[in-house]
């Protein structure tokens, strides 16, 4: 058992399908600049959204024993399709701390007490869960929500279309059915969708509250690493490794756009046998590639 410190130093782990949880890492390096960062995105087998929800399950099982491996203080889920299938089991299975965008998300859309009808745009996998619709009406009655899958937008935010009139005409048709039952709070329940606030604020109507899911996230994570006294000493300079399990050069572009910073040196992560020759082998190939 390390000493307190030691565990305030560990690195906070992050897993996410691929890189779009990075829009969090972002936020919390903004708001914890003390914390290290151990990000595991699962780019071999993203999607996650179109997978069922046993094999979402699975992943998201290998991924936490990765990040639980590289010796994390606390998990964050950040991928709302693995947290809407995965994160009751999770739970129950590990004695980590373990967070979920979820209860963040609907913490922030519920905190305009006038906030009475809520739209999602979210994963086809996240809409079909029914995780936060459920988590919504839990905890506020008489709400009227309505969830809009749009499965267009992850692809259209990977090819960096985030100006696209293609792009614009897809979120706007995901928009209508929303507006036309006169929401008054749009939710958005994926990680990818920060990258695209600009356009919806040009096509939502300005009494429509945007909620922004990376920030409220961040916040969140903060009240938990303060109520367990996780928090890393402040005099700590906060360091970022990121690991994939798929490199690729199109990876190394989308993370920096999602950091909006460059994202050094990432390294091939390789789930369910850390501790063999190979995977060591495979764990050492980074992008760029290591001199
Ligand atoms: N990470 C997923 C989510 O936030 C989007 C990409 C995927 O389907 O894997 O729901």
């Amino acid at each position: 058992m390390g000493t307190l410190t030691d565990v305030n130093s560990a690195p906070l782990g992050f897993l996410d399908s691929g890189v779009g949880g990075l829009t969090v890492v972002h936020a919390v390096r903004e708001l914890l600049p003390a914390e290290n960062i151990l990000y595991l995105g699962d780019t071999a087998r993203l999607p996650y959204a179109s997978k069922s929800p046993e094999i979402i399950r699975q992943f998201a099982d290998e991924d936490v024993r990765f990040l639980i491996a590289h010796g994390v203080k606390m998990i964050v889920v950040t991928c709302n399709t693995a947290a809407a299938h995965a994160l009751p089991r999770l739970l129950a299975q590990y004695r980590v701390p373990i967070l979920g965008v979820i209860e963040p998300g609907v913490a922030a859309a519920l905190a305009d007490p006038k906030a009475e009808r809520i739209g999602i745009i979210a994963t086809r996998g996240t809409i079909g869960s029914h995780a936060y619709q459920h988590a919504l009406a839990q905890r506020r009655t008489g709400l009227v929500i309505w969830g809009q899958a749009a499965p267009l937008l992850v692809p259209l935010i990977e090819e960096n279309w985030l100006e696209h009139p293609a792009t614009r005409q897809v979120l706007q048709s995901y928009l209508d059915p929303l507006l036309d039952k006169g929401i008054d709070t749009l939710l958005l329940a994926c990680m990818h969708y920060p990258l695209l606030v600009p356009m919806l604020k040009e096509l939502l109507p300005p009494d429509v509250r945007l909620v922004d899911s990376a920030t409220t996230c961040a916040e969140h994570l903060q009240r938990e690493l303060t109520r367990l006294r996780l928090l890393a000493p402040v005099a700590q300079a906060g360091k970022l490794e990121l690991y994939l399990t798929d490199l690729s050069a199109s990876f190394l572009q989308l993370a920096r756009q999602f950091l909006k910073q460059s994202p050094g040196r990432i390294r091939r992560a390789v789930l369910g046998g850390k501790s063999s020759p190979t995977a060591r082998a495979a764990e050492s190939c980074c992008l760029p590639a290591c001199g």
